[in-house]
């Protein structure tokens, strides 16, 4: 049965690994092989939003909740990800920093029951490109919220600090989207 203290557990645990990430990605694995589980305990996604699951100097768990059709800016994080669905779809993609600022450099879609692992130097955007809520636990091997990272500017691809109120002002918008489509559909 999925667990949060499990799974943050068996987290800790993989950080002890010769390589940390790829046990971990291991570890996310093994819990999105059940996502129905992962749906019983957190429940079933019904607003975007991010709520930590653990927050440590070496370790952050995030449950991530994407709002239909949401996307986010390109940003960095500074240190390894692993990134697993329990359900709909992220669409990510890569960029690769230029004197000129941040080129694109291809991407991956990530299903549910799937995990990916990200590597330190990534800047990646992320998309829900469906009709429906995109449920996610992210692991990063660090202090998410701590370490000074950067984002870019969705239009202009400029490079400016990461400020995590930009962050939660585009899930409320998303949510305010979403509403007001369900809204309209329903009346
Ligand atoms: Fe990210």
């Amino acid at each position: 049965m999925f667990d949060v203290e499990r799974l943050v557990g068996n987290c800790r645990a993989a950080l002890r690994e010769s390589t940390p990430e790829v046990a971990v990605k291991e570890v996310v694995e093994r819990a999105m092989a059940r996502p129905d589980e992962i749906e019983r305990v957190l429940g079933t996604p019904a607003a975007g939003g991010i709520t930590t699951l653990h927050h440590s100097p070496e370790l952050t768990v995030l449950h991530v909740i994407w709002a239909p059709g949401m996307a986010i800016y390109p940003h960095d994080h500074r240190m390894w990800a692993v990134i697993g669905l329990y359900g709909g779809r992220e669409d990510n993609f890569f960029y690769r920093r230029t004197a000129q600022g941040l080129e694109q450099a291809g991407g991956k879609k990530v299903e549910a029951r799937e995990a990916v692992l990200l590597g330190k130097s990534i800047v990646h955007s992320v998309t829900n490109p469906l009709r429906q809520f995109t449920g996610a636990i992210h692991v990063y091997g660090g202090d998410f919220f701590g370490v000074p990272r950067s984002e870019w500017d969705p239009e202009t691809l400029q490079e400016r600090p990461y400020d995590v109120e930009n962050a939660k002002r585009l899930f409320r918008e998303a949510n305010e989207r979403w509403r007001a489509q369900c809204a309209v559909a329903g009346s």
